[in-house]
């Protein structure tokens, strides 16, 4: 099977199954699994954060980050497409007590003067605007990327606001391949930020929070309360370990086999538009009359699976378990398809 449903379906490469039944271990409630500790003590300081904490998932990670930065009365600003609005399951409300403001963009993006006319007044009616979450590479954008220097006039409105500024970056390695700015870039201007090791990286599980010293302790509290206290979670650190090691260079080839697809797509006469692409995910809409699940369907029957992700519209997601000799495959596959 060629998977191109999502980047998250990777399965553990023989290099990797070693790196995780070779990993010192211990019991990460109790502090002492020391591959866990290397984990987060190597992305602290790649970002050049203070403290990192391993977690079970991106969902966990986010939401842990809007409890320590938000509360009862108080605002979270963020992209109507964003994870944390549309997928996980009014977290921020369930968890937290806070309450969101959802903005639209383009592609899943937002700036600077359309967060900063979303501020609330102090207002007895309003909720207290705190935080600003932004998602970079965007899920629902089809891999959109922002420009850091939008990123950096965003930080300068939630300075001027008081407003603490969160990264939703389970992709963050994906949007950085072949670009300039670098990790600690990131690190000086987001408050904490959420990265997952089990999408483009390809380790099974897990998801890091990047945050500052005085969070330590709440963090770990509302990790536990989450049921996020793992035990023996070394062996699943050490596959976070190997991806960051092995993992981070070729993330360059997942965004030239993306741009192949895309190429793909612009030829074929049933496909009426393409998001341009910009990391690793492909999002193209059919004309009107083809349905995309019969699109969908032909392709499995050839042993290609994506997904349809709306009326008109097809995901493709390119990672570490398909390569661009799949190209081929793909491409009779998509000449074949009768509208
Ligand atoms: C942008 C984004 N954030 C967060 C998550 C949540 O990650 P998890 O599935 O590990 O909870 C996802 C998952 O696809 C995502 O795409």
């Amino acid at each position: 099977m060629i998977d191109l449903r999502s980047d998250t379906v990777t399965r553990p490469t023989p290099e990797m199954y070693d790196a995780m039944m070779r990993a010192p271990i211990g019991d990460d409630v109790l502090g002492d699994d020391p591959t866990v500790r290397m984990l987060e003590d190597q992305m602290a300081m790649m970002f050049g954060f203070d403290f990192a904490l391993f977690c079970p998932s991106g969902t966990m990670t986010n939401q842990i980050a809007l409890a320590l930065q938000s509360g009862s009365l108080e605002e979270i600003i963020c992209h109507r497409d964003s994870h944390i609005h549309q997928y996980e399951v009014g977290g921020a409300a369930y968890h937290s007590r806070s309450s969101i403001c959802a903005l639209d963009g383009d592609r899943g993006k937002l700036t600077a003067d359309q967060i900063e006319s979303a501020i609330n007044p102090d207002d007895v009616h309003k909720p207290k605007t705190v935080l600003v979450a932004l998602e970079n590479s965007t899920n629902k954008g089809g891999g959109d990327i922002y420009q850091f220097e939008e990123i950096l006039k965003i930080k300068q409105v939630c300075d001027n606001h008081r407003l603490k500024l969160h990264l939703d970056g389970a992709r963050l390695f994906n949007a950085l391949a072949g670009r300039h700015e670098s990790l600690k870039d990131f690190g000086q201007v987001f408050d904490s930020i959420s990265i997952c090791l089990s999408k483009g990286l390809g380790a099974p599980v897990g998801s890091v929070l990047l945050t500052t010293r005085d969070h330590i302790l709440k963090a770990k509290r509302y990790r536990k309360v989450f049921g996020g206290g793992m035990r023996q979670a070394g062996i699943l650190a050490a596959a976070g370990l190997y991806a960051l090691e092995n993992h981070v260079q070729r993330l360059q080839e997942d965004y030239v086999f993306a741009k192949s697809l895309e190429e793909l797509l612009s030829q074929q006469a049933y496909v009426e538009a393409i998001l341009p692409v910009k990391t690793n995910i492909v999002i193209f809409d059919l004309v009107r009359s083809v349905e995309p699940q019969r699109l969908v369907d032909h392709l499995k029957a050839r042993d290609i699976l994506c997904l349809a992700i709306g009326p008109h519209s097809i995901r493709f997601v390119t990672h570490l378990d398909v390569t661009i000799d799949n190209l081929g495959q793909i491409e009779s596959a998509l000449r074949e398809f009768r509208v």
